[in-house]
Order: structure tokens, then sequence, then C-alpha cells
């Protein structure tokens, strides 16, 4: 065994109790570990529940179980875990206060994390602005968000991140609203700095190229359960799983994923107005969720899938098709 990871996340389960209805399981009994300097990927469609295990894990909501341990530890005081586990968001101009400045937006959580005082907090904030490549410091500590591009808006949320220096760090998407020909320098930025501060680094993304050029690992999710996970370049290029094969077909490259993810969010549209009865019946069955959209679905898939090895490298894939031998 290496050193403990950074954040363990054990059984992780959130429900959404909605006025009327049943209540819906965004995430159910996800386990996961991110280790310093590595990046893990997290990848799955809309509304697989990739945000709400984000959330979790940033007490932005709570969870109705499991358990996540920073440091090794359970219950860490919020002061000391917010500090710790650090988030970027999808849209930099949402995460921006459009009223201050960059400078202010960075000398906050400097001075609240005690990792600046009033004498050199001028000083960290220029450090941290051209750690994200940005500057010349002075002016752009001056700028408000406004005035700034998309990425540039981006790094000075990378930046904020930075400031109480972070184990942890959660993307949540940070580059899908972004320009494309910009996406892949805020990415390899990213990278950088979790290579030089030793982050733990999960990247939420439904973009399966630049997990597997950014993630050492992936993991992925369908509506609340990992299906399957393992080394970037095993998952991605020898997907198991008949949902995370669905996903590899349809990423962009491979022929007709267009016209795929067009149908996929007219039937999401259509889907979200009318959750039938029968929906949450399932939801709340122990099965396998994907087996009503499986080509390959068989009786017992109305039980729980079982975690099988697919390889010695950590290669999993949660499904019975792979279960020979582990069969009922
Ligand atoms: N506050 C909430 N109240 C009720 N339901 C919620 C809430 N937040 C999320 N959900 C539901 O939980 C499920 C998972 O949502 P989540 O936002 O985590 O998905 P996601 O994988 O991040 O999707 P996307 O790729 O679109 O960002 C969805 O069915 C969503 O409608
Ligand atoms: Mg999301």
């Amino acid at each position: 065994m290496t050193e403990t990871p950074v954040l363990e996340v054990d059984g992780l389960t959130v429900d959404f109790t909605r006025r009327g209805t049943a209540s819906l399981r965004a995430v159910d009994q996800v386990t996961f570990a991110l280790e310093a300097g590595h990046t893990l990927a997290l990848v799955g469609e809309s509304g697989s529940g990739k945000s709400t295990v984000v959330r979790a894990l940033s007490r932005l909501v709570v969870p109705s179980a499991g358990e996540i341990r920073l440091g090794g530890a359970r219950g860490v005081r919020d002061r000391a875990y917010r500090r710790a586990v650090q988030m970027v968001f999808q849209d930099p101009f949402a995460s921006l206060n459009p009223a201050h400045t960059v400078g202010h937006h960075l000398r906050r959580p400097l001075l609240v994390s005690g990792r600046a005082t009033r004498a050199d907090v001028e000083a960290r904030t220029a450090e941290l602005l051209a750690s994200v490549n940005l500057g010349p410091t002075a002016d752009v500590a001056r700028k408000r968000p406004h005035e700034l591009s998309g990425g540039q808006r981006q790094r000075v949320a990378i930046a904020r991140a930075l400031a109480p220096e972070p184990a942890v760090l959660l993307a949540d998407e940070p580059v899908s609203m972004l320009d494309v020909s910009i996406r892949l320098e805020i990415l390899a930025l990213m990278d950088r700095l979790k290579e030089q501060r030793r982050l733990a680094l999960l990247y939420v993304t439904h973009d399966l190229a630049t997990a597997r050029h950014f993630a050492a690992d992936v993991m992925v999710m369908y509506r609340g359960q990992i299906v399957e996970r393992g080394p970037s370049d095993e998952v991605i290029l020898r997907p198991r799983h008949p949902y995370t094969q669905l996903l590899a077909s349809a990423a962009p490259g491979a022929a007709g994923s267009r016209e795929r993810a067009r149908e996929e969010r007219a039937a999401r549209l259509a889907a979200r107005g009318t959750r039938t009865a029968e929906v949450r019946e399932e939801e709340s069955g122990e099965g396998c969720r994907f087996r009503a959209r499986c080509p390959f679905a068989m009786d017992r898939c109305a039980r729980r899938p079982p975690v099988v090895p697919i390889a010695a490298s950590g290669h999993e894939a949660r499904c019975w098709l792979h279960a020979e031998g582990t069969g009922p």
C-alpha cells in the first residue's frame, strides 16, 4: 500500500426528496479515493449524479449515508475541511462577484485562511496570479470579472481555489463553458498545478478524450452508481460495461455521435416532465439501473450487479455480463 489517500469516500449516498413524490437517490453507495498528485476523472451523462458527488464532497449537500474522510479522519471541522477541499465550477462568471476586483477575490481567501498577512497579501496575490499565468499582475488585480475573457476568469477562479493551499481540488466541468480553443490550455494549467502542488484532483467531465489525457484513472457514473472504473486507457479504450461502451461510441469522433447526443437530450427532456412510477420503482430497487436501456439485460440484472475485476490493473466493471463464475 502507498500513503493514505487524501480524501476517502465510502458508500456515499445522497437522496433528494421532492414534494409529493418518492425521493430520488441521486448518488448510490459511491466509494473512491483521491490521492495526492493524481487526477481522477468522473464521467457520465447529464443527470448521472456527478455534481451531486462534488456537492457532497464540498459539504454543500448532506449525504443520507456514507462517510467522507480527509487525511484519514472523519468529521473534520468545517473550517479546516473547507480550506483543504476547494472547488472550481463550470461557470467562472457566476462564481465570481461582478462587483469585486480580481485582487479582492484573492485577498479574502488568503487572509481568511491565514496564508497571507496584511503586510504580504499583495505579494501573495501577485504570486497566485502569476501561478495561473495572468499578468501583469498589478493590472489584472485591479480588474473586475467583466473586463476579463472567459478563460482569464476561469484562471482567476482557479487562483482563488488555490489561495488557501488546499489538498483537494474538485473541478466540476471546469472548461465546458469556455471556447474550445482555450479548453486544453486551462486543463494543462490545472494539470501543472496538480503536479507542482501535489493536489488530489477530481475532474468531472462529459469529455472522454480529456478524461483520458489528463486523468490517471476514470470512474463512470450512471444514474447515481459507479458502473466502471480503472486506469483511463483501460476504461476508455477497452470499456466493459455496456453503458461505458455506449458512452465511448457516442464520443466525438465516433460515428453518429452528434445525432445520438441530440436524441439523448430530447429523451432526457421528455423524461423530465414525466418521471413515471415505473422509473421511481426501478430507482428504489437494488438492480442495475442501466438494465432498461441495456441491450444485454438478463433476469439477474434485477439484482445489484457485482464488482467484477477485469485485469490486474484495477479495472472493474459492475456488470453481470463479466461475472462468469460469480453468477446466481
Ligand atoms: N437540489 C436538488 N433537488 C432535487 N433533485 C436534485 C437536486 N440536485 C440534483 N438533483 C437531481 O439529482 C440527479 C443528479 O443531478 P446532478 O446535477 O448531480 O447530475 P450531473 O451528473 O452533474 O449532470 P450534468 O452533467 O448535467 O451536470 C438529477 O436527477 C437531478 O435532477
Ligand atoms: Mg453537473
